[in-house]
C-alpha cells in the first residue's frame, strides 16, 4: 500500500482492461487517478473511488487532452494504453485502417507526451508508462500488420523520450503484454465460428498454458510508476506468460 502516495496520474483507456485495472491499482497504492477513456459507460462505473477522477478523452482529440491539461497542474505518472486492432494482413487492410490504427495507437503517445510532458519537467520530473505489446518489432504474430507496427513504434519513441529527457527527470518504459483477458480479447474469442477452441489456442500461445490478467499487467505498471524503479529507464518489459521467450 502507498507506493504511490502524493502522485498524481493520468491514464488513457482506462475504462476497460488493462486501463482499468492499473487505474485502480494506482488508486490503492495512494495516487490520485485521473482516468480518461471515450467510453463513459464503464469509465463512470469508476467513480465510486475517492481516489479516481473521470475524463472522456478521446486519445485523437487535441481539444479533449488540452480540456485535461487545464484541470491539471502536476503530473508525476502518465500511462498510456489507448489502442485499437484490426485482425488482417496487409492486403486485407484499407488506407483508412492503417491510418485509424497510427492515430491512437502512437500519434496518440505523441500528443499526451507534449501535453503533459512539460509538467513533468516543471516539478522534477515523472514516469511515462507507454503499452506496446509482445506482438511488435519483438515477435511476429499472424494478422496483425497495422498493429504490430504500431507497437513496434511505441517501443523505438518511448526510448527517444528516455534518452532525451533523461537529464529532466523523465523517466520512460514500455509494457509488452502477452495475451491478456480483456473485453477485446473477450470480443475477439466470441466473434470466432468455435469460441471454446479459440480461448483454448491464445491460452497455449503462453508456455504458463492461460491468459494473463490485466491486474498482472496492472503490477508492472505500479512498479514502472514508483520510485521503487528510479534507476529504470528506456526499457522494455514483458509480460506474457513466457510467449517469447
Ligand atoms: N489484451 C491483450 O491481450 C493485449 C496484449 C498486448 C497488448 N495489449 C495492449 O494493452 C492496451 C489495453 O488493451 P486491453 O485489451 O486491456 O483493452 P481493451 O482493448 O479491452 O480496451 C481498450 C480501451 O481503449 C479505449 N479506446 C479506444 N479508442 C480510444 C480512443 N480513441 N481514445 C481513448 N480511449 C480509447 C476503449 O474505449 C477501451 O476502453 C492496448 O494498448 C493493447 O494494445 C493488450
Amino acid at each position: 500500500m502507498n507506493r504511490l502516495a502524493g502522485k498524481i496520474a493520468i491514464v488513457t483507456a482506462a475504462a476497460n482492461g488493462i486501463g482499468r485495472a492499473t487505474a485502480q491499482a494506482f488508486a490503492r497504492e495512494g495516487a490520485t487517478v485521473y482516468a480518461s477513456d471515450i467510453d463513459m459507460d464503464k469509465l463512470n462505473e469508476l467513480r465510486g473511488d475517492s481516489k479516481i477522477e473521470v475524463h472522456k478523452l478521446d486519445v485523437t482529440n487535441n481539444q479533449d487532452i488540452l480540456a485535461l491539461s487545464k484541470k491539471v497542474d502536476k503530473v508525476d505518472i502518465l500511462f498510456n494504453c489507448a489502442a485499437i486492432v484490426y485482425r488482417v494482413p496487409i492486403l486485407d487492410l484499407s488506407e483508412e485502417m492503417w491510418d485509424k490504427t497510427f492515430d491512437i495507437n502512437i500519434k496518440s503517445m505523441f500528443r499526451m507526451c507534449k501535453e503533459f510532458m512539460p509538467k513533468m519537467i516543471a516539478s522534477g520530473g515523472g514516469s511515462i508508462i507507454n503499452v506496446s505489446s509482445v506482438s511488435s518489432s519483438i515477435r511476429a504474430v499472424q494478422n496483425r500488420c497495422a498493429y504490430s507496427s504500431t507497437k513496434g513504434a511505441v517501443l523505438a519513441f518511448s526510448k527517444t523520450i528516455a534518452v532525451d529527457y533523461v537529464n529532466q527527470g523523465i523517466r520512460c518504459n514500455t509494457i509488452c503484454p502477452g495475451t491478456i483477458d480483456s473485453p477485446s480479447i473477450r470480443a475477439y474469442v466470441n466473434s470466432c465460428p468455435d469460441p471454446e477452441k479459440a480461448l483454448k489456442d491464445i491460452a497455449a500461445r503462453q508456455p504458463i498454458g492461460r491468459l494473463g490478467k490485466s491486474e498482472e499487467v496492472a503490477n508492472m505498471g505500479v512498479f514502472l510508476a514508483s520510485d521503487e524503479s528510479a534507476f529504470i529507464t528506456g526499457s522494455e518489459f514483458r509480460v506474457d506468460g513466457g510467449w517469447t521467450m
